[in-house]
């Protein structure tokens, strides 16, 4: 059922933005019935489009054709009404909604189509599971919240190609089939018909294009670009992404960070009305696994993390003596206050989180009313308890929460905690912005299953200029001009200096075992390319997902994406990825050996 629009069906407002000051205009509004009221010689409907709702009214003096088509209208019919903007009265202003003071008194009504009974509501805050909302994701996205998601996602972008504009950044589309790129996570492969056998890799970034545009000399590039890799989801993990990516000729590190952080206190000024003072905290790598055990530390809260491998290396506890003689380390939180907000049963439940993280146990004290109890220090001498409580500032009121182990299992634990701990107390107010750069990335991370030196961000990454001598001696002390823009706990973007100089780009493949004709199968096209002169440049790229996520206090970045996938990379609505059929595969030369039930 519907009825076809006539020309003369110009929209003049949208729903949402109707008030007392249009009281007395003749009006033509679209949308969808949110809800329709019969009162029996009244009817109300509440029509709604992505501005908001505003009520039609039709009542006794109403043409009977027209009332009797609002009669029959149901939830998510699409409607035009014509008619006069008109106050509601006293009695019935409705003061939740912007439009709550005026009504239109309806002269015409078509129903464009009709709806079936839709699965679930389309209301704000659907408490509906989330593998419904995805199936009907069309739905899903007429959901007032989700609405707003995706309009401030588009503004968001918005700002970010005015601002690179303005800065004389030049867009420029990179392609999406292409050559394997250096992120490191694995690739989704697509194969070739023409050349059996062969396939494209999609791009994990645009990183080798970008800095061939430099060698070509367009000095300033953006792009907001589409992104694959094929890894584990999570909240803040989708296998196709958007990032903001950037790239500068001629610029060190301090150039590309302050060009960012204009970028950001425009975003922050004309999305949120928030002045970002400038220039952003700074923070090395090394401090902020010491301090947080995380390269992503959340400085919306305390609780750093204190090593007390001094105070506890010649005890009698076995644990934590024996953790420093292995070469690991004693090191505690102090989560002030805490004392009485964790009982015996969520201490006990934290020590299993610790253990999600490898930690073995969890050592705890906790000081109330002047008594101290605690899980170790009996196994301590006083003295040395006393110099635990003092180093970790423990009084009154406080609880203290001690891992360890080796150093990774101690950080790993106690980052995590002191965040899964803020989370519980209810320190982590999603809009109070905490945003530092994190700088001196070591260059290379030792991969125990491939027995060889990684490259941390990409092996075109340049390694500090005091370090480079290291490379071929000690390539675990090198450090690397990359920077991580980190805002509350999350990376939200992340780049680096690269490196433009053969000899130095030399050292780095040595460095990570790779021999010369595995370098120049891979990347000989911009070990080639930079033979030709190639500015000094570096650049960074936005996670777009997850800096709208941010923007909007969200924790899932699937809500800030408008067709997401799941946790197993499919997509519930159109149930991608399908089975191709036999004849597009024997095109491809393709033969599948093994389906899917295999694994299960
Ligand atoms: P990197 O790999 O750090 O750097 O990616 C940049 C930013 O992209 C976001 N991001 C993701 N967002 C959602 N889902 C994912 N699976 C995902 N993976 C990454 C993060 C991250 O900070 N070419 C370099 C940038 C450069 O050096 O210029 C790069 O891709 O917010
Ligand atoms: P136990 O002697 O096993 O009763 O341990 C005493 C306390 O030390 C308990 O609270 C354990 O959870 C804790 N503990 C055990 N292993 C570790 C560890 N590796 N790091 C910190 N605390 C631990």
């Amino acid at each position: 059922m519907g009825v076809l629009l006539s020309d003369k069906d110009k929209r003049t407002d949208y729903c949402g933005t109707l008030s007392a000051a249009d009281i007395g205009r003749e009006v033509c509004v679209m949308g969808w019935a949110q809800k329709q009221r019969d009162l029996g010689s009244l009817i109300f409907i509440d029509l709604r489009d992505r501005t908001g709702i505003v009520q039609l009214s039709f009542d006794s003096q109403t043409e009977k054709s027209i009332f009797d088509a609002a009669f029959g209208v149901r939830a998510e019919y699409v409607l035009c009404a014509k008619g006069v903007v008109r106050s509601r009265g006293d009695g019935a202003i409705n003061k939740n909604i912007p439009t709550g003071e005026i009504e239109i008194y309806v002269k015409d009504l078509k129903v464009l189509s009709s709806s079936a009974t839709p699965p679930f509501e389309i209301v704000e805050d659907s408490k509906v599971n989330a593998e419904l909302r995805l199936k009907h994701r069309y739905l899903d996205l007429r959901r007032p919240d989700m609405q707003r998601n995706i309009i401030a996602r588009s503004k968001i972008s918005k700002i970010a190609r005015d601002y690179f504009a303005d800065n004389g950044f030049i867009e420029i589309e990179t392609p999406d089939l292409i050559a394997p790129t250096p992120e490191g996570a694995r690739d989704y492969l697509v194969p070739s018909r023409v050349l059996p056998g062969k396939f494209y890799a999609l791009p994990q970034s645009p990183q080798l294009y970008k800095q061939l545009l430099m060698v070509s000399g367009f000095d300033r590039y953006i792009q907001i670009a589409r992104c694959f890799r094929d890894e584990d989801l999570r909240a803040d993990r989708q296998p196709e992404f958007t990032q903001i990516d950037l790239e500068m000729s001629f610029v060190t590190q301090d150039d590309v960070i302050s060009m960012t952080e204009g970028f950001l206190k425009k975003l922050f000024k004309e999305f949120k009305g928030v002045d970002l003072p400038l220039p952003l905290k700074r923070m090395t790598y090394a401090e902020a696994m010491e301090k947080y055990g995380s390269d992503k530390p959340d400085l919306r809260f305390g609780f750093e993390i204190t090593n007390i491998s001094d105070e506890v290396k010649n005890c009698e506890f076995k644990v934590f003596a024996g953790a420093i003689e292995n070469g690991g380390s004693v090191r505690g939180i102090n989560i002030k206050g805490g004392a009485d907000k964790f009982s015996r049963k969520e201490i006990d439940a934290l020590t299993e989180f610790a253990k999600t993280y490898k930690a073995k146990g969890l050592a705890w004290s906790k000081s109330i009313n002047g008594e101290i109890s605690s899980s170790y220090a009996k196994f301590l001498t006083e003295k040395e308890n006393e110099a635990v409580y003092e180093k970790l500032g423990f009084e009154e009121g406080d609880l203290i929460l001690i891992v360890a182990d080796r150093n990774k299992v101690v950080f790993d634990t106690l980052g995590a905690l002191r965040c899964h701990i803020a989370k519980k107390l209810g320190l982590a107010d999603p809009f109070d912005y905490k945003l530092l750069w994190i700088t001196e990335f070591p260059l290379l991370e030792y991969d125990e299953e491939a027995n060889r030196y990684k490259a941390m961000h990409h092996p075109f990454t340049m390694p500090m200029e005091e370090d480079i001598g290291y490379l071929k001696t000690e390539p675990e002390k090198v450090r690397s001009v990359a920077y991580d823009i980190v805002i509350n706990g999350t990376e939200a973007g992340g780049g680096s200096i690269r490196i433009h100089t053969p000899e130095i780009q030399d050292a780095m493949f040595e460095a990570l075992g790779m021999k010369e004709e595995e370098y120049n199968e891979k990347f000989g096209f911009l070990l080639e390319a930079f033979k030709y002169g190639t500015p000094p440049h570096g650049g960074l790229a936005f996670g777009l997902d997850r800096l709208v996520a941010l923007m909007l206090g969200i924790d899932d970045i699937r809500d800030v994406i408008a067709f997401p996938k799941v946790q197993n990379a499919s997509e519930l609505m159109t149930k991608c990825p399908t089975k191709p059929d036999p004849d597009a595969l024997r095109d491809l030369s393709i033969k599948v050996t093994k389906e899917e039930e295999e694994y299960l």
